[in-house]
């Protein structure tokens, strides 16, 4: 299993190619299973989810080829999939492969609404709180489904088509919002989602399915239309940028100290995060490609956080901004209201010195001058890359173990990192 060695205490300086969003590249691939034509996405990050929900397409008769560019290439550019969902020749995604990854379980919504039936395992993905999928069979049945739960498995059939209806979601969810937007796509008559997620790659997806034929306002805001349609054609899009690692690597910037610009990514994607950097000592300006991030000298500013839906700060960079609140001036408190338990990094950041405890859904940081290197181990996708800034700032080596987990989310991280000045080197199993 591969391993990640960090030796810290060097400023990052250079520029950082941000990649498309893992978390838009996967419900626009999966939105492939609407079309009998041919789905183009460009900037697809190259990740082990990418890899894993190609996979699960493919066993459901979907072909694909993919070309593009590597980083280091001239201009940087994410890779060119191409998705041909022309015969379907399998409805059930099996729990060997959703058990994998929580997201695959969203396929339910375009194969019930092309197909009439889906049969699709309850799914796994980060071990971060219960994380039930009631909300999403609820908009399905609400859309007209028979939903039945039969082994560990949905079975949801609509024999004779959806029919529009009104969704009031009860949360906001981004995967519900997904599902939702999707099966309503190809449903009979009109669809109202109501408490809608506002994130950017809810309004990525439905920006794709407008250029697929589909008919839809409001994504972006609360209350999202769709006026449903018989078929969806084929299209081209391109991934949005990607927020979360757009912030991951602002903070560790502002962790370590330095100055680099962060390219081909949008402040607008991620205001508050960026407004909490700056109340940090942090200075962030937009540049025409992107985002520069800059920390000269003066210490880091404790700042308190609470995570919200978009948009607030979100959640998935709620352990990264833990990391750097370790070594700020004073205190900190960490609110988490998305998902409970999900504080596992809170051990590991302890073992370089840091000083938190929890209070419930609060972790309360004491920020300390100094973190030590140590051996880490990655619990989860965002909760790894927090103990990779704590090492970029720690004295001495840290090994983080388990880097898979990164590897599902951050597309060669280490190279990135490199490039910038950092040391960090990947040990691959059986070295060192
Ligand atoms: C997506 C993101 C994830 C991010 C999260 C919140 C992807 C691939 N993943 O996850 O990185 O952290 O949004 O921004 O895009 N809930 C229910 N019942 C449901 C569905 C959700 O109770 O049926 C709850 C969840 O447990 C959680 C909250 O609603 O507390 C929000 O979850 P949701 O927005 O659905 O997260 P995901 O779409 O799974």
């Amino acid at each position: 299993m591969d391993r990640i060695r960090i030796v810290g205490g060097q400023e990052l300086r250079g520029v950082i190619p941000i990649s498309g969003a893992k978390n838009a590249a996967l419900p626009l691939m999966i939105a492939s299973l609407l079309t009998d034509g041919k789905l183009t996405l460009e900037n697809v990050p190259r990740l082990a989810d990418v890899n894993m929900l190609i996979r699960i397409l493919g066993n459901h008769g979907v072909d694909h080829t993919v070309n593009g560019k590597r980083i280091g290439d001239e201009p940087y550019a994410g890779q060119t999939l191409h998705l041909d969902a022309r015969n379907i020749v399998d409805t059930t995604a099996p729990y060997e492969l959703v058990s994998r990854m929580r997201a695959s379980f969203w396929v339910v919504a375009p194969l019930l609404a092309r197909l009439g039936v889906a049969k699709v395992s309850l799914p796994g993905g980060c071990a971060i709180g219960t994380r039930p999928v009631d909300f999403l069979l609820m908009a399905l049945e609400k859309l007209g489904a028979e939903i039945e739960i039969d082994s560990g498995y949905v079975i949801a059939k609509a024999p004779n088509g959806l029919k529009g209806a009104e969704i009031d979601f009860p949360k906001v969810t981004v995967g519900g919002t997904h599902v939702a937007l999707m099966a309503a796509s190809l449903a009979h008559g009109s669809t109202l989602i109501k408490n809608a997620a506002r994130e950017p790659e809810v309004v990525d997806l439905a920006d794709c399915l407008i250029k697929m034929g589909a008919r839809i306002t409001g994504a972006g805001t609360s209350t999202i239309e769709i006026e449903g349609v018989t078929r969806l054609s084929g299209a081209t899009h391109s991934v949005l940028p990607d927020r979360i690692e757009t912030g991951t690597y602002a903070m560790a910037v502002a962790m370590t100290g330095g100055d680099v610009v962060l390219e081909n990514t949008r402040p607008d994607l991620l205001q508050a995060a960026l407004d909490v950097l700056e109340q940090t000592g942090t200075s962030v300006t937009t540049t025409n490609t992107g985002i520069r991030i800059r920390r000269n000298g003066g210490g880091i500013q404790a700042v308190d956080v609470t995570t919200d839906p978009f948009p607030g700060f979100p959640t998935d960079l709620q352990a990264q901004f833990m990391g750097l609140m370790t070594r700020a001036r004073g205190t900190s408190r960490i609110k988490e209201t998305i998902f409970e338990n999900r504080f596992m990094h809170v051990s590991e950041l302890a073992r370089f010195g840091a000083h938190i405890r929890l209070e419930g859904d609060t972790a309360i940081v004491d920020g300390v001058d100094k973190l030590k290197g140590a051996p880490v181990m990655a619990t989860d996708l965002r909760a790894s890359v927090s103990l990779v800034i704590a090492a970029l700032a720690a004295q001495g080596e840290t090994i983080v173990n388990r880097v898979y987990h990164l590897d599902r989310g951050f597309e060669r991280l280490e190279d990135k990192l490199v490039a910038c000045g950092a040391i960090v080197e990947r040990l691959s199993s059986g070295e060192g």
